[in-house]
């Protein structure tokens, strides 16, 4: 599959980081290009040690992926060069002489306007940003000093790339829900979410992508404000396992079950070619670190059938733990059949 786009199905946190890292390490990633910006958080654990990047793309996991940050995202200096040295991954990262950046004056921005604050932002003050870049005032990458060693060209990087039938991952951010076209407006971050934003912000036209992967967690969070339907108390959540906190703000996350009619609505804008589901042993403990459909239980596995029923797109994935290679892998039978 040279080239796969990962967006995500809900309000975001899937678990697309989790997904992201098996990809990179199964499929030995060529290239990945995240897109989005600083808000969002993916937390990988690997080798034992749990990571939350806000900046670098999750492909970093496989060491011979080359990494990259799109046009249309928005780079926050000092973020960036933390986790590049966190990751170690200095002569593989490369960052768009386009993207835009994001500043200490646009976070303050988020933090001290009551209506954004009202709209829960995560204070990193994307919408800020991005409405500096609409402006056409926003300073660009190729503008900071500090950014001039990883200056690329990225849409030609990962075109070049896709053409020599390499494997390419385009990476989004947060989802659905939280696109600023499709999802819960106003509660929504400030860019759309949806792969064909993930294509556009990282500069590969659409007939060059051949599968369209949507993250599902196989229960709902959302952070912030906004309607979530069918939520259940941060007690009752406790008590089934599915309390989290936020990986960027530490913020409680709020939870609902799955829920059908989003997925389908997810799937449809997104064009979504597979599924791949996340946490299923958080739902059903007894699958946990099952790495073989045949392992899971009758129940889960009527679970996977009904969205593979009512959405009519496969469930290619199935994640069952934390570690990146806590994973059912279903590619190869879904080719065969
Ligand atoms: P902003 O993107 O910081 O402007 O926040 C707008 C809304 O999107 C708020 O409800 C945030 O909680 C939510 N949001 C932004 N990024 C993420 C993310 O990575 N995961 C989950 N929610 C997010
Ligand atoms: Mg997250």
């Amino acid at each position: 599959m040279p080239c796969t786009v990962i967006a995500g199905g809900f309000w975001g946190d899937e678990g697309k980081g989790k997904i992201i890292s098996y990809l990179a390490l199964k499929d030995k990633l060529d290239l990945c290009v995240r897109t989005g910006s600083v808000n969002a958080a993916h937390t990988i654990w690997y080798e034992g040690k749990r990571y939350a990047l806000h900046m670098v793309p999750g492909g970093f996991v496989h060491n011979r992926c080359r990494l990259l940050i799109g046009a249309g995202a928005n780079v926050q200096v000092a973020q960036f060069l933390r986790e590049v040295e966190e990751t170690n991954v200095e002569n593989r990262i490369g960052v768009d002489r386009q993207a835009s950046i994001i500043e200490e004056k646009h976070s303050n921005q988020d933090k001290t306007s009551a209506y954004l604050k009202g709209l829960g932002t995560t204070g990193w003050g994307v919408g800020p940003a991005i409405e500096e870049r609409v402006c056409r005032t926003a300073k660009l990458a190729k503008d900071v000093p500090e950014l001039e060693p990883y200056l690329a060209d990225v849409a030609t990087e990962a075109n070049q790339a896709i053409d020599a039938g390499r494997e390419v991952l385009l990476e989004g951010t947060q989802g659905l829900l939280l696109s600023l076209f499709h999802g819960t407006y106003p509660y929504v971050t400030g860019r759309d979410t949806s792969a064909s934003a993930i294509c556009s912000e990282a500069g590969v036209g659409p007939t060059k992508i051949d599968e369209v992967m949507v993250v599902l967690k196989s229960f709902v969070t959302r952070v912030g404000t906004g309607p979530l339907p069918g939520e259940i108390s941060k007690q009752e959540a406790m008590k089934r396992g599915w309390f989290e906190t936020a990986a960027g703000t530490g913020r409680d996350r709020r939870s609902a079950p799955f829920n059908f009619e989003l997925a389908k609505k997810a799937l449809m804008i997104n064009g979504a070619t597979q599924v791949a589901t996340t946490k299923l042993d958080c739902v059903f403990p007894e699958c946990k670190d099952a790495r073989d459909y045949q392992q899971l239980s009758e129940k889960a596995k009527q679970f996977i059938k009904e969205i593979e029923n009512q959405t009519g797109t496969p469930v290619a994935l199935i994640g069952t733990g934390p570690e990146a290679l806590s994973i059912i892998d279903r590619r190869k039978h879904l080719t065969a059949t």
